[in-house]
């Protein structure tokens, strides 16, 4: 663990995980989909769990599983208070929920979605401590690698774009609670994530370095890259053997 993080549980996770998981394929809900055997949203809130700074955790469960979820994480949760809520039919709607529900005392809030299921311990501590540093609003970013370019409705390429000031932004992200509840409140349009909305505020969001193991498992060819992170993931801190 890194010197900066002397604090323990002074934060919140909100977890949507009421996704359907359309580009994964037939099945049950993305959460719920198996990774070497274990759900989703488990190996999400394994982790969380094993995140010094986290004092509880939301999780936006698709709604007809809020029970089957609540006993799935119980044990995941290693003792932290765990709240579970049912989600909306947007990811935004299951963030709301999630929020709505947290209790009161945490004054930083992390968002982080269950589709990232094998982020690091690490990582959840590094977006904490940067909010507690001083920050309102903070995510985790990779250096964009790929050349990106825009095109038109005809898909004719319309220019290549500066990859040097692109990012691509991952989960955790890490809000002062004050500035996501305000974010939330104001919001109108649906934005995939709620840095988005913070930005919407005229709010400064942050960067910190995110992690390759922090991808979103989106479509069956990330299963098999998270298949091989999980069989080469560092030893866990406090996770059941
Ligand atoms: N999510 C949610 N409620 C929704 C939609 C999404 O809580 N109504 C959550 C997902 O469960 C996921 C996260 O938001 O953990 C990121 O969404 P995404 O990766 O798009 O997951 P899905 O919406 O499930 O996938 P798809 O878009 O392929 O259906
Ligand atoms: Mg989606």
């Amino acid at each position: 663990m890194t010197a900066h993080l002397q604090q323990r549980g002074d934060v919140a996770v909100l977890v949507p995980a009421a996704g359907a998981g359309v580009r994964l394929g037939p099945g049950a809900p993305k959460a719920l989909r198996l990774l070497g055997g274990v759900p989703l949203l488990v190996h999400a809130v394994h982790r969380l769990a094993d995140a010094a700074s986290v004092a509880v955790i939301v999780v936006a469960a698709p709604p007809a599983d809020v029970d089957a979820v609540r006993d799935l994480l119980t044990p995941a949760a290693a003792g932290l208070p765990l709240i579970v809520v049912p989600g909306g039919a947007h990811r935004q709607t299951s963030v709301a929920a999630a929020l709505a529900a947290v209790p009161a005392g945490p004054q930083i809030v992390l968002v982080h979605d269950a589709a990232r299921a094998l982020t690091p311990p690490d990582l959840v501590d590094s977006v904490a401590a940067a909010v507690r540093a001083g920050a309102p609003a903070v995510v985790p970013v990779l250096p964009v690698v790929d050349t990106i370019k825009s095109v038109d409705a005809d898909e004719t390429v319309l220019a290549t774009v500066d990859r040097s000031t692109l990012r691509a932004v991952q989960t955790p992200q890490g809000f002062r609670r004050d500035v996501l509840a305000a974010a939330h409140a104001d919001a109108a349009d649906p934005h995939t994530d709620d840095a988005g909305l913070v930005e919407k505020l005229g709010v400064p969001v942050v960067c910190v370095p995110g992690s390759e193991r922090a991808l979103k498992i989106t479509r069956p060819f990330d299963l098999v890259i998270a298949e091989h992170l999980l069989a080469t993931e560092p030893a866990p801190r406090t996770l059941p053997s």
